[in-house]
């Protein structure tokens, strides 16, 4: 474990300070944070779908709206069909009707679809006005509202049109994690276990000493364990932020698993996916002698005891190599594919064959 402390974790970028992540229990210290980064008699643009608009959106203004001259509400139907170039299209001009300078701010409130959508306004908007993340997802927590990347879907092709673009903050309250869905909080679950094989063998174990709180939500779980995958991705966009090298060990289990969520869309989430494309690659990681037979087994028990599946269906085996062929963080058509050498410790391999590939797709279609 990263024996990150206290409520508050800063992340640099190009070796300057850049924002801070800050947990709280609600949204009491967010007036205050605001305050702090100059924002006082400005005005924002909060930026919600319309299931956390329904949940959080009273208690976050309520909170929130003092510290600037007026706030505007900007809501967009729950879901990733609406992360488009016409939300975003339809956000700008909410901006203009209100003439928002550069000055002001656009905050995210929700998760990664709100998230990635007002990041790529924020950054587009004026060539760039400051933009606050308030994820509310586990996903968001812990993925999407860290290391700046923003973007929009177009058309079929999943972040095609982006920007990399650092919020000024990214405050969370973990309380909202408790009205997530089941369903998102495990896919959310994938991420985290994934950086526990990446990075950090000591903190995979915990998350398995500690299951039931962390699947039970409890606070002070949630807390440790928010910190630390905070911590583990901080550290890896730190000294990568634009995924020049190390930033892609980050898409373990992406690979095959975007190939299978392309496929499957909509009815499996990202997470789900992941962890299938997890299982898949660690499969090919002790086919190569790097995992024992024992470890690969235990990180689908692993993935399966938080609720997460290794299996999918409907598709073959032919169609999720054909689809991860696609990719769109390919390097000179080879795969950046990643690796586990032993749990803890991740590599990028650009050996890994179209077989290899194909056999392991195989595994994780068997029922
Ligand atoms: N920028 C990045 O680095 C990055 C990394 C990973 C994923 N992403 C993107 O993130 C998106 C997925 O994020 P997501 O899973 O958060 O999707 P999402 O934003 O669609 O949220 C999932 C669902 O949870 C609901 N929700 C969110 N917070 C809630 C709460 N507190 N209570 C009840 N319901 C709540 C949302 O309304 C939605 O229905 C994808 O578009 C993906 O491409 C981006
Ligand atoms: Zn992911």
């Amino acid at each position: 474990m990263n024996e990150v402390n206290g409520n508050r974790l800063s992340v640099a970028c190009g070796g300057l300070h850049a924002y801070d992540i800050v947990w709280e229990k609600d949204f009491h210290a967010v007036s205050g944070e605001l305050a702090g980064l100059g924002l006082e008699g400005r005005k924002a643009c909060v930026v919600t779908d319309s299931n956390v608009a329904a949940l959080h959106l009273d208690s976050f203004l309520h909170a929130a709206s003092p510290v600037f001259k007026s706030v505007t509400v900007f809501s967009f139907p729950a879901g990733e069909e609406s992360k488009n170039l016409d939300t975003v299209r339809a956000l700008y001009t909410r901006l203009i009707e209100e003439s928002f300078e550069r000055g002001d701010c656009l905050i995210a409130l929700g998760g990664g679809v709100a998230g990635d959508l007002t990041g790529y306004a924020a950054a587009t908007y004026l060539r760039g006005i400051r933009f606050i993340q308030v994820p509310t997802s586990l996903l968001a927590m812990v993925d999407s509202s860290i290391g700046g990347k923003t973007g929009v879907d177009f058309e079929q092709y999943k972040n095609m049109v982006g920007a990399f673009y650092q919020p000024s903050l990214v405050y969370m309250n973990l309380s909202v994690l408790l009205t997530l869905s089941e369903r998102d909080y495990r896919s959310g679950m994938a991420e985290i276990i994934k950086h526990g094989l990446i990075r950090n063998a000591g903190y995979y174990s915990w998350l398995m000493t500690r299951r039931q709180e962390i699947l039970d939500r409890d606070y002070e779980a949630l807390l440790v364990m928010i910190r630390e995958s905070c911590a583990i991705k901080r550290d890896i966009v730190e000294r990568d932020p634009k995924e020049a090298g190390e930033r892609a060990l980050l898409n373990f289990g992406h690979t095959l698993g975007h190939a299978v969520e392309k496929l499957k869309f909509p009815s499996l989430l990202h997470g789900e996916c992941v962890s299938i494309g997890m299982a898949a690659a660690s499969l090919i990681s002790a086919r190569r002698g790097y995992l024992s037979h024992e470890e690969y087994e235990k990180i689908v028990r692993t993935l399966q005891s938080f609720g997460l599946p290794v299996l999918a269906s409907g598709i073959t085996a032919q169609e999720i190599v054909e689809a991860a062929g696609h990719d769109k963080k390919m390097d000179a058509g080879r795969w950046k594919f990643i690796l586990l050498k032993q749990i803890g410790d991740a590599v990028i391999d650009r050996t890994v064959t179209r077989e290899e590939a194909a056999d392991a797709a195989l595994e994780i279609l068997k029922s």
